[in-house]
């Protein structure tokens, strides 16, 4: 059977350990489509084009996995793109809560979706897109937290937008 997943969030920055989650989901459906969510209640630090263009390119070997957005309920997006599984990743004990509540709902919405959740990889347990965005305001090494190519890009991009 072709299992189709949908990893969401805002990625704003997409992070080292989002990029664990997305390769080992890659290992693990037929397809897996990254979908950021348009319209957060957060206001993202980056613009949507700038955390495509960098998930498209910390991707681009990963054959099955697609970057897209959306707007709206995320079981109503799955739902139209074909996605019968939602992937979250857990860090730490903080995280259940939350996602336990989002699982749930999801699950009241649209009972034919399922939440799976990818424990983090240990190393990435304590990041998160706020770390690397408070380190990258205060001048800080973002090396093994985010791909290299994209560090000197959130630099400038902090720059451009003060
Ligand atoms: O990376 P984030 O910001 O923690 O991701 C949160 C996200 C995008 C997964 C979540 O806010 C979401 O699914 N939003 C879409 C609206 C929705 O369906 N909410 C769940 C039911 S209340």
């Amino acid at each position: 059977m072709n299992k189709t997943a949908v990893y969401p969030g805002s990625f704003d920055p997409v992070t080292n350990g989002h990029l664990d989650i997305i390769k080992r989901a890659s290992k693990k459906f037929d397809k897996v489509y990254v979908a950021i969510l348009t319209n957060s209640a957060k206001k993202p630090r980056f613009s949507l084009e700038e955390r495509i263009d960098w998930l498209k390119r910390a991707t681009k070997e990963l054959i099955n996995v697609e970057i897209v957005s959306f707007s709206g309920l995320l079981v109503d997006f799955a739902k139209g793109i074909g996605a019968d599984i939602i992937i979250k990743g857990l860090r730490a004990v903080s995280d259940f809560e939350y996602e336990f509540q989002m699982a749930l709902t999801n699950r009241q919405l649209q009972p034919d979706i399922e939440t799976m959740f990818l424990m983090t990889n240990g190393r990435y347990s304590y990041l998160s897109s706020s770390i690397v965005k408070e380190i990258a305001n205060y001048g800080g090494k973002l090396q093994g937290l985010v791909p290299d190519f994209m560090i000197e890009e959130i630099y400038e991009k902090i720059k451009k937008n003060q």
